[in-house]
């Protein structure tokens, strides 16, 4: 690792790496399918792009979003949680992440919270997607639970991953209508379109350090 890409211990300093004309690197943890990794990596191809995705890591050994990942050229790590203490399975992401130089860490589809202590040594610099308007619905089954109190628009948020649940400072939101007829399917898909756009741009906005976006 130069000294160009040393881990930045404060955001305040992280432009510093934007400044020097390199990228931030950015490592993205996954559980799944990885759509939300890959809008990502897409985005970044782009030369005006302020980041790089440098690592996509992953606590399931065969999600789909890996193979994704290693097509686009990108390192891969997979590493079971499974049998490990919350704090432990985190220390080992986070050496990972240090190893690689990471700089921000993007949540995609991951589908385990982070223990305090790794939120702590992230502090300011994992972000997250949720597919709902924040602070409405945090946690799981969110179209469903849109539907289920009869919302009339849903969408997706961007937002600083904190010690609470879907709870962070947040960066940017996109909304879609909820139509007549939709399920919870129809729904989600509808949300995914938008979180596909929303997530490379608020974290180039993010990167960039020039303060929140409304995504447009
Ligand atoms: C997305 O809806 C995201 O908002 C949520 O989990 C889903 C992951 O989908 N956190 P993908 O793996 O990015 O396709």
């Amino acid at each position: 690792m130069d000294g160009a890409r040393a881990l930045v211990l404060h955001p305040q300093r992280l432009t510093r790496t934007v400044n020097d004309g390199g990228k931030a690197r950015v490592g993205v943890l996954i559980s799944g399918r990885g759509s939300n990794m890959a809008a990502l990596i897409e985005a970044a191809r782009d030369p005006a792009c302020p980041y790089e995705i440098a690592l996509i890591l992953s606590n399931v050994t065969d999600a789909p979003g890996l193979e994704t990942a290693r097509r686009a050229g990108i390192e891969t790590f997979a590493h079971s949680h499974r049998g490990m203490k919350r704090a432990d399975y985190d220390a080992i992401l986070d050496a990972e992440l240090r190893r690689a130089g990471i700089e921000w860490v993007a949540l995609a589809g991951y589908m385990r919270l982070l223990s305090p202590w790794f939120i702590d040594r992230w502090r300011g610099r994992i972000v997250n997607i949720h597919p709902s308007l924040l602070p409405a619905h945090k946690g799981l089954d969110t179209h469903a639970a849109a539907l289920a109190v009869g919302d009339v628009e849903a969408g997706c948020t961007v937002h600083i991953v904190t010690e609470g649940l879907d709870d962070g400072p947040i960066l940017a939101q996109a909304r879609v209508p909820i139509l007549p007829g939709d399920d919870a399917e129809a729904l989600a898909a509808r949300v995914l379109i938008e979180e596909h756009r929303l997530y490379p741009r608020a974290l180039a906005t993010l990167v960039r350090g020039s303060g929140a976006s409304d995504g447009e």
